[in-house]
């Protein structure tokens, strides 16, 4: 669902923002009726993006729009836009020109820019950006379809405005691009973590987590209607917290994850992502003791040095996030864990770089997602810290966390040549139709043969006879 960074790919990089390819939402292309109106949606960042965009998607379905995955034939072109790092606003800025020219061909189309990148520019994007008609806001989606029919009559539309309570609990999401199988359910939104280095607290707002009775059944619904792995997705998980406005009783993520466990054992349950700080026993007991939650955590580290994670305010330690390691690994032996790592931080020395490698090596991590160091606008990192790190050292450094994570990756992968797995089959893998795709609880893609009568959703055992960094590949 990461948008993949080609040139970082065959390293086993992945990173969120830097394609130029959005993923597309629509339906195969139909002749437009007399009268109809369609729009078309592109979307960069994270899972959460990708997630707030299935909402809109429901939000104009209900206002009587169509998909489409023509940009030539919408009435409306959105966004929806990431600022994590400087390029992946450089992208939005290339596509905006890419519309700009179906616009010159169809005056008339409105363009709208969604997401954390019209948060953080706000109306600034109606006078830098000649070429947008709507600005929204990760918490104004509601407001897209009076925006929308305000700028068709002439006035530029922006609502920039964060909520404190909304999160969208009674919008069902309307998965376009869904395999199926597998899908994102939202249970919180916004951050209050503040790390220095992060734009997410200002572009998405206070932390507030959605209702537990509306997550069971939209996962009920998912299951009914043949899905089979559902990812609970927020900006740090761990810090659940809803109240049930009757009872008064408290829901915690660990009891939230037995209860979406609890939905049928055929379910299976992700998450992402965890903060080191929050995740409790308790959730490792949860994920132990029920078989359908995947044994799989995104912990991002972001630096193995205890300074430098002091500067990012992450407020643990080394000595801290090497005991979290060491707990999960105690209580679930066959987990896996992946990462977020930066290099290049602000006064980030050799030694403290070395202190990322030998994290990277002490984790054991699957699979890492690995960035250079972007200054952005406004964080504490911008106002309070100088960006000093040089680009070829940062790259340098980037360089080398990839190539021991590709290196960590291959070895674990190579450990499971031999082993039995249980996978949910996602689909036809990517080179042959011959193959089927699907993952081990702990989130690695495994490609073999497949046998007929079997369909994707299917849960079969495979057992794994070879292996790259990225892959393994089984046998019946
Ligand atoms: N520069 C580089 N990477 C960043 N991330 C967040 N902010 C920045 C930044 N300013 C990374 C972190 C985070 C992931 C989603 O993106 O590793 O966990
Ligand atoms: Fe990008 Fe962060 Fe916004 Fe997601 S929450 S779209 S990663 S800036």
């Amino acid at each position: 669902m990461y948008n993949d960074n080609p040139t970082l790919k065959d390293l086993n990089a992945k990173t969120i923002d830097e394609s130029a390819q959005g993923q597309v939402f629509g339906t195969e292309f139909t002749p437009k009726q007399p009268g109809e109106k369609r729009y078309y949606i592109e979307s960069y960042g994270c899972q959460m993006n990708f997630s707030d965009s299935e909402i809109v998607a429901s939000i104009l379905g209900e206002a009587g729009y169509g998909p489409t995955r023509e940009m030539e034939t919408a009435d409306l072109i959105l966004i929806n836009t990431c600022s994590i790092r400087e390029k992946a606003e450089d992208t939005v800025r290339k596509r905006l020109r890419v519309f700009d020219k179906v616009k010159q061909r169809h005056p008339g189309t409105m363009v709208g820019v969604l997401g954390c990148m019209a948060e953080r520019l706000k109306a600034k994007f109606l006078d830098e950006e000649k070429l947008v008609d709507i600005v929204v806001g990760p918490d104004a989606y509601r407001d897209l379809p009076g925006l929308v029919a305000g700028a068709e009559e002439g006035e530029k539309g922006v609502n920039v405005f964060l909520s404190r309570e909304e999160t969208y609990a009674d919008i069902s999401p309307v998965r376009l691009q869904s395999n199926g199988v597998t899908a994102f359910i939202s249970i919180m939104r916004g951050c209050d973590n503040m790390c220095s280095f992060c734009v997410v607290p200002y572009t998405r707002g206070r932390e507030r987590s959605r209702s537990a009775f509306s997550i069971i059944a939209e996962a009920t619904d998912l299951f009914d209607k043949g899905f089979r792995e559902v990812t609970l997705l927020g900006q740090n998980v761990d810090s659940y917290k809803w109240e049930n406005p009757e009872s008064g009783a408290v829901v915690n993520f660990a009891e939230l994850l037995t209860m979406t466990a609890g939905v049928d054992p055929k379910l299976r349950i992700r998450f992402s992502t965890s903060h080191p700080k929050d995740i409790t026993d308790d959730v490792l007991y949860a994920m132990r003791d029920n078989e359908n939650v995947c044994k799989y955590i995104h912990l991002p580290v972001q630096s193995g040095n205890t300074r430098i994670l002091d500067l990012m305010n992450r407020t643990y330690t080394r000595e801290w996030y090497k005991e979290k390691v060491d707990r999960i690994y105690e209580i679930m032996p066959d987990c896996a864990i992946s990462s977020d790592i930066i290099t290049g931080f602000c006064t980030e020395t050799e030694e403290d770089h070395a202190e990322t490698l030998s994290m990277v090596n002490y984790a054991r991590y699957s699979m890492s997602y690995m960035f250079f160091y972007s200054e952005r606008p406004g964080t504490p990192a911008a106002r309070k810290l100088e960006d000093d790190v040089p680009l070829e050292v940062k790259k340098r450094r980037l360089t080398e966390i990839i190539e021991l994570q590709t290196d960590i990756s291959r070895e674990l992968n190579a450990g499971e040549v031999g082993k039995t797995f249980k996978v949910l089959i996602e689909g036809d893998s990517k080179k042959s139709d011959q193959d089927w795709k699907g993952r081990t609880t702990q989130n690695r893609m495994v490609v073999f043969p497949k046998r007929e009568g079997e369909k994707p959703g299917d849960y079969v055992t495979v057992k794994i006879i070879d292996s790259t960094s990225a892959t393994l590949f089984g046998e019946r």
